[in-house]
């Protein structure tokens, strides 16, 4: 066997292989599932709050919002059948991350990908055509199964592919798409809504076609990863593929290690019922805590409301689409920061630095807020002192970017063993969904009664979640994917859950003694 892999720093192994042109363009075509999801973040909020489609779709919630005389800042007229369905993509992309993930292992991930863009495009033009509230509804929920499958297999998709030591690189072009999508949406918004014929709205959500044929025929060019194809039973194929990825012959030991974990994957029958072993617990949570805490940054607080929110702290209505899309603009600008240091610098460093900067950002926030509003809500605010408030937004929403918001996907992708991460990433879009869904269904009645304290809510989550990490999240930078289980071993927590007999990596690389591999630490 020609050279072969050596132990790294971070303790795994260093495949030989460089990046290619071919993986990187297969990449970015993968990831460009991320605009679906990122353009209808974007759009959802927008169009709700247009006067024609209201008028059309929602009459009763228009005549009540024009009624709404509140001069209380907090408490806003709240409708939840509009949030409801707002919020049914998200459902429904729960339920179809689970059916997903059997289409995701047993056929491969490019035709999950597929799948999930081609009924995404439906719903699309259903939404585009919709003369009543059904077909508004019917089309919500097929844009929510292309969601759920686009998510739950484009992040295991750039992990498989990617060289270890560049994969948090290629992964995070998944959240890149998905802000440069909620940042197009922001702008179409802004003109649709100036289209004085009232038909902006069909626009807007029409033009999630695009997003979705990109990725409908974009997948269709995919090859498949070498890992999904070795579990499937297509041994010369992945070989092949891995040396046209890897941009080398000397594919031995990373092959090697692909086949020992597709046998290891072929003992399972079950992967939803061995995901509950105790073996997995640490990848079981995380792929439950990290989406859960993903949520409760407040990020979609500020995605889904931050023209309501901007209109709430005294801008004028053209000025709060306008901070929109500068919140958009940072948020793609800052994920490109992460991107370029998430293999150097580490996961663990980010997510710290991260949480950190949104924590102190929305204490701010918070207490700008309180001093001119208080608990009463009744006052104003000068523009100055608005525009303060946009500042210290923008940074929480810099923190997010280059930490939560990418590592969210991440993390997930990479920690769990074959024979479980197809499962172990339907739990996490669910997790996700679920959350997305509760934070945008609760918004409006917190922020009525916890008041600028909501802030501090959220504050409060992100000091728990960066303890949490801190303490219980180990570094995955550089290890390859198909070893991540020696990095669990190794943790001073976590490795009390795995037995020495779970560790069936191959080659000399990874020696056992005293029950830990070889120079174990914290
Ligand atoms: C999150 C979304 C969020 C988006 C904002 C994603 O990683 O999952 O909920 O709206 O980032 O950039």
């Amino acid at each position: 066997m020609a050279g072969g892999a050596v132990v790294s720093a971070t303790g795994g192994k260093d495949y030989p292989g460089k990046l290619t042109m071919f993986v990187f363009l297969t990449c970015i075509v993968a990831a460009t599932g991320g605009l679906i999801f990122g353009y209808d973040i974007g759009i959802s909020g927008g169009v709700t709050s247009m006067d024609p489609f209201l008028k059309k779709f929602f009459p009763s919630v228009y005549r009540k919002e024009k009624e709404d005389t509140s001069t209380n800042q907090y408490c806003k007229f709240d409708s939840q059948l509009l949030t409801t369905f707002t919020s049914s993509l998200y459902l429904a992309a729960l339920i179809a991350s689970f059916f997903a993930s059997t289409v995701t292992r047993l056929f491969g991930r490019k035709w999950s990908m597929f799948g999930g863009g081609l009924v995404f495009l439906v719903g699309a033009a259903l939404n585009g055509a919709a003369e009543n509230v059904a077909m508004l509804i019917f089309g919500r929920i097929l844009l929510g199964i292309g969601v759920g499958f686009a998510n739950q297999s484009v992040p295991v998709y750039l992990s498989e592919m990617a060289p270890a030591r560049l994969r948090g690189m290629l992964n995070m072009c998944f959240q890149l798409m998905i802000t440069i999508g909620i940042l197009c949406a922001n702008l179409i918004n802004y003109g649709s809504d100036k289209i004085k014929a009232g038909w902006g709205w069909r626009l807007s959500l029409a033009l999630a076609a695009v997003p979705a044929a990109i990725i409908t025929l974009g997948s269709l060019f995919l090859p498949d990863t070498p890992n999904s194809l070795i579990d499937r039973g297509y041994d010369e194929a992945a070989l092949q593929m891995l040396r046209r990825i890897r941009g080398t012959d000397d594919i031995n030991e990373e092959y090697n290690d692909l086949v020992v974990a597709s046998e290891e994957s072929k003992k399972i029958q079950h992967p939803w019922a061995n995901i509950l072993k105790r073996k997995y617990r640490p990848q079981l949570t995380m792929a439950i805590a990290i989406p859960f805490f993903q949520q409760l940054t407040g990020i979609n607080v500020i995605e889904f409301y931050a023209p309501v929110l901007f209109k709430t702290i005294g801008f004028g209505n053209n000025s709060s689409l306008l901070s929109a899309v500068i919140i958009g603009l940072v948020n793609v600008l800052c994920t490109l920061v992460s991107i370029f240091t998430v293999d150097k610098l580490g996961r663990r460093k980010l997510f710290l630095q991260g949480g950190t900067q949104m924590f102190i950002c929305q204490v701010i926030v918070g207490t700008l807020i309180a001093f001119k509003f208080g608990t009463s809500g009744e006052g104003d605010m000068p523009k100055t002192y608005a525009a303060f408030v946009v500042v210290f937004i923008c940074i929480y929403v810099a923190g997010f970017a280059w930490s939560w918001g990418p590592l969210g996907w991440l993390v997930p992708s990479e920690i769990f063993p074959l024979e479980i991460r197809s499962a172990g990433q339907a739990i996490n879009v669910s997790v996700n969904m679920l959350f997305t869904f509760a934070i945008a269904q609760a918004f409006l009645s917190m922020l009525c009664h916890l008041k600028f304290g909501l802030f501090y809510f959220f504050a409060g989550w992100v000091v728990i979640m960066t303890i949490f990490i801190a303490f219980l999240l180990p570094e995955t930078k550089n290890v390859p994917i198909e070893e991540m289980v020696v990095v669990w071993k190794r943790h001073w927590f976590w490795g009390k859950f795995i037995a020495d007999e779970d560790i069936h990596v191959s080659g000399k690389a990874v020696e056992i003694s005293n029950g830990k591999p070889k120079g174990a630490g914290v």
